[in-house]
Order: structure tokens, then C-alpha cells, then sequence
């Protein structure tokens, strides 16, 4: 709590001094400190100067439900359920695996700064503080994951769709559903889904888009990444463009399937007519991609013919 109510006096990138801020907090001066120290190990930029206290250079805009809201479209609005936002946590995908399925409409959860950010095949998504959007949804289906298939690609079109709306050029799509910037990646997907082929199932999408990535944290990141930070993207604004093209996408999927989505993929296609290779863990398949199927799945032209790939990594022949 008191982590918060520093965060949110420090958020304007004025000097706050330790006496003033433990003066409306009720707290002690040490008390601060620890506070302010604990943030600095989330990766909060802070400044101390002797004399005039604690700031946070440029401020942050802090996630902000208000804010959000104010922007979501009426029938978005109507979708959803709840909003959470979270200082810190481990992971938005966790925290809502954690929380009982939605009853009605969308549980979403965003947050400042995850701990244990996932990525897909168990890697690490890394997510420093107030700098991106980390975002996951929680969606109920009545039909099974049979209905699911091509989920994935879609949200990663509606996602290039929001972000080409904030101003961010340049977007495409590597199979199944990175998001590129330039040859780089911007964002990334990760559907995670609970329940069986033909009953009730739930969704959660976990997305998270690097918007302002601090140099010291893009370091750890194992692969060449883009960010928006060229552009004046407000976090907030753009949480809620993702949540007015999310909703409707996983309210209308049960009927719509992939069907509505798969050209949309298609235009925005990283590899099309491309040499690529494909790992399907221990086995690697080589050829030309050629779009994608009904399904969602990758088609590969080989020497032996057209192939669909439901799951791999894709990388372009001739590259790591
Ligand atoms: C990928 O590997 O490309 C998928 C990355 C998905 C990261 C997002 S950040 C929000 C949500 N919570 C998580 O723990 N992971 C997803």
C-alpha cells in the first residue's frame, strides 16, 4: 500500500523530499527510504539529490483504470467484467489461471511490472517497471477448443490492428502470431486454454508489447526487439484500443472461427514466399512458407509437397 502511495506521489517527476512524503504517509523517514529502495529494485528509475529528495526523472504514467475506461467503446464497455491492475505480479496469464473462469464477460488484468513474465515454450517475457503493456483477458467458450483453432493468429491481426491505430508502422506477423517491427519483435502472444476438446473451456490471451523498453532490460532479452519508443503512446490509451479490438474478437470467435481473420494474417505475412525452417522440437522441416490454412496452420511448401504445421518455430533459411 505504502509502495503505492509513494509511486503515485513520485509519478509527477518532481523532488519529493523523505520528511514530506513520510509526513503524509505517516510513516518514518526510513520507512520512505525502504519504500523508495524497494521500488528501485523493481527498476523504477529514481534519482536521490541530498537536500531535495527523491524524484523519478521525466515521471511515469501510471496504469489507471479511469483512464482506460474513459476510452473503451460502448460494447466493449459491455464485455467487460472486470479490470485489474497490478502494481507488481508475477505474471497477468498466472494471476488469472488463478482466479475462478469469468461468469460473465471479460476478466482482464494488466500490470506495471511482472516478476515471472511468460513467454511461449517456457521462456521468460521480460517486463520491467511502468515501461510496457503487459495485458492478459480471460474469456469462457460454451463450444470446446475444437472451435479455437487459428485463436492465436487473430489476436495477434487485431493486435497489429490497434498498434497500426496508435501510429506504429511497419507491423507484420511471424507464425503463428509474434508481432514485428521492421524485422524485429515488438510483441508477443501467448494463449493459454483450460478445459476439454468438446465442453466448456476458458481462454486467457496474455499479451505483452515492449512500448518503452529501458536499454539495461533489453539486454537480458535473447532475440533483436523493437519498441514504440520513437512514438508518443500513452499506455493507458493504448490498453484500451487492444481491449476494443480484443472483446469483440473473443466474443464473436465461437461463431465466426478464424474464417473472417485468415486474409488479414495473410496480408501481414513476415515470411510469405520466403525459405524458412521450421524446429518442431527435434525435428526441423525446411521450405518455402506459403500462408496459412483454414485452421490457422502454417503451409509449407516442400520437396515432397505442401505441408501443414500446427506448432514450431519458425526462422528464416540460412538464419539462427
Ligand atoms: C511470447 O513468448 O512471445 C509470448 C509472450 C507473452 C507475454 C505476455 S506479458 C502478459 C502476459 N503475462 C505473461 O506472463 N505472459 C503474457
Amino acid at each position: 500500500m505504502y509502495l503505492d502511495l509513494i509511486l503515485e506521489q513520485l509519478s509527477d517527476g518532481a523532488f519529493h523530499s523523505g520528511q514530506v512524503l513520510a509526513q503524509r504517509l505517516g510513516v518514518t523517514r526510513t520507512a520512505v527510504w525502504k519504500h523508495v529502495s524497494a521500488l528501485a529494485d523493481l527498476g523504477v528509475p529514481l534519482e536521490r539529490v541530498r537536500g531535495r529528495g527523491y524524484r523519478i526523472p521525466g515521471g511515469i504514467d501510471l496504469l489507471d483504470e479511469g483512464s482506460i475506461r474513459k476510452d473503451l467503446d460502448g460494447r466493449t464497455g459491455d464485455l467487460l467484467g472486470e479490470l485489474q491492475i497490478h502494481r507488481q505480479i508475477d505474471s497477468t496469464n498466472a494471476a488469472l489461471a488463478r482466479a475462478p473462469a469469468p461468469a460473465g464477460g471479460a476478466r482482464v488484468c494488466v500490470a506495471e511490472y511482472q516478476s515471472a513474465g511468460r513467454g511461449r515454450r517456457g521462456r521468460h517475457w521480460v517486463s520491467p517497471f511502468g515501461s510496457n503493456v503487459y495485458l492478459s483477458v480471460a474469456w469462457q467458450f460454451r463450444g470446446g477448443a475444437d472451435v479455437l483453432q487459428g485463436l492465436p493468429l487473430a489476436v495477434g491481426v487485431a493486435l497489429c490492428e490497434a498498434l497500426d491505430a496508435a501510429g506504429a508502422g511497419g507491423l507484420s506477423l511471424k507464425w503463428p502470431n509474434d508481432v514485428l517491427r521492421g524485422r524485429a519483435k515488438l510483441a508477443g502472444i501467448l494463449v493459454e486454454m483450460s478445459g476439454d476438446a468438446s465442453g466448456p473451456c476458458r481462454v486467457i490471451v496474455g499479451t505483452g508489447i515492449n512500448v518503452a523498453m529501458p536499454a539495461v532490460a533489453g539486454r537480458v532479452i535473447g532475440q533483436a526487439w523493437a519498441d514504440l519508443s520513437d512514438l508518443a503512446i500513452g499506455r493507458n490509451s493504448l490498453v484500451a484500443s487492444l481491449l476494443n479490438r480484443l472483446l469483440p474478437l473473443l466474443a464473436d470467435y465461437e461463431n465466426s472461427g478464424f474464417a473472417p481473420w485468415r486474409e488479414r494474417w495473410q496480408a501481414r505475412d513476415a515470411f510469405a514466399g520466403q525459405g524458412v525452417r521450421i524446429d518442431g522440437g527435434g525435428r526441423v522441416l525446411a521450405g518455402i512458407a506459403a500462408g496459412v490454412d483454414e485452421r490457422g496452420a502454417l503451409l509449407l511448401r516442400t520437396e515432397t509437397g505442401e505441408v501443414a504445421v500446427h506448432a514450431g518455430e519458425v526462422s528464416l533459411r540460412g538464419m539462427p
